[in-house]
């Protein structure tokens, strides 16, 4: 067994656990947080995407030792107490989910993604690799959220919501 200490949603915890856990195993089964969902548990779907310091990772491929002592944030941990996050808002505002199976990976995909842009990331269909200020349309948006699927086929909801909360943030 390996101890694993790692902040959750802003608690220290500690756990003891077989090396070849998942992250998101470790998550679900060993703190309870069923938010964060497994679709295909091989890299494919990114239904269990959380943030780790703040980057989005696909918590079914990475084991659980390799993030002790990381700040980790699930669906749980994005809301302001009773305040949803902007993008639990919008997506409900966009009809950007029927199901909700994909959603909570969906949002805190956005945040990563959001968070990306930000620091001036290329996505593949930036035009210039150095390119700065580069605007997110709905074309960059959906190649920067093409690693989450959506079986609903809600995309054109998730991409509106996303486009509200970018520019609100734009506005500040
Ligand atoms: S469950 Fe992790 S990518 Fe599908
Ligand atoms: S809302 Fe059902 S899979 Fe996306």
């Amino acid at each position: 067994m390996a101890e694993v200490r790692m902040r959750v949603n802003g608690t220290a915890r500690s756990l003891d656990l077989d090396p070849r856990v998942s992250l998101l195993d470790a998550l679900r089964e060993h703190l309870g947080l069923t938010g964060t969902k497994k679709g295909c548990d091989q890299g494919a779907c990114g239904a269990c995407t959380v943030l780790a310091d703040g980057e989005r990772v696909n918590s079914c491929l990475a084991l659980a030792v390799q993030y002790s002592g990381r700040e980790i944030t699930t669906i749980e941990g994005i809301s302001a107490g009773d305040r949803p996050h902007p993008l639990q808002t919008a997506f409900v505002g966009h009809d950007g989910f029927q199901c909700g199976y994909c959603t909570s990976g969906q949002i805190c995909s956005a945040i990563g993604m959001l968070a990306e842009h930000r620091a001036g990331a290329p996505s593949a269909v930036t035009g210039h690799l150095a390119a700065t200020g580069v605007p997110l349309s709905d074309a960059e948006i959906r190649e920067r959220m093409s690693g989450n699927l959506c079986r609903c086929g809600a995309y054109n909801g998730i991409v509106g919501a996303i486009q509200e909360v970018a520019a609100t943030e734009a506005a500040r």
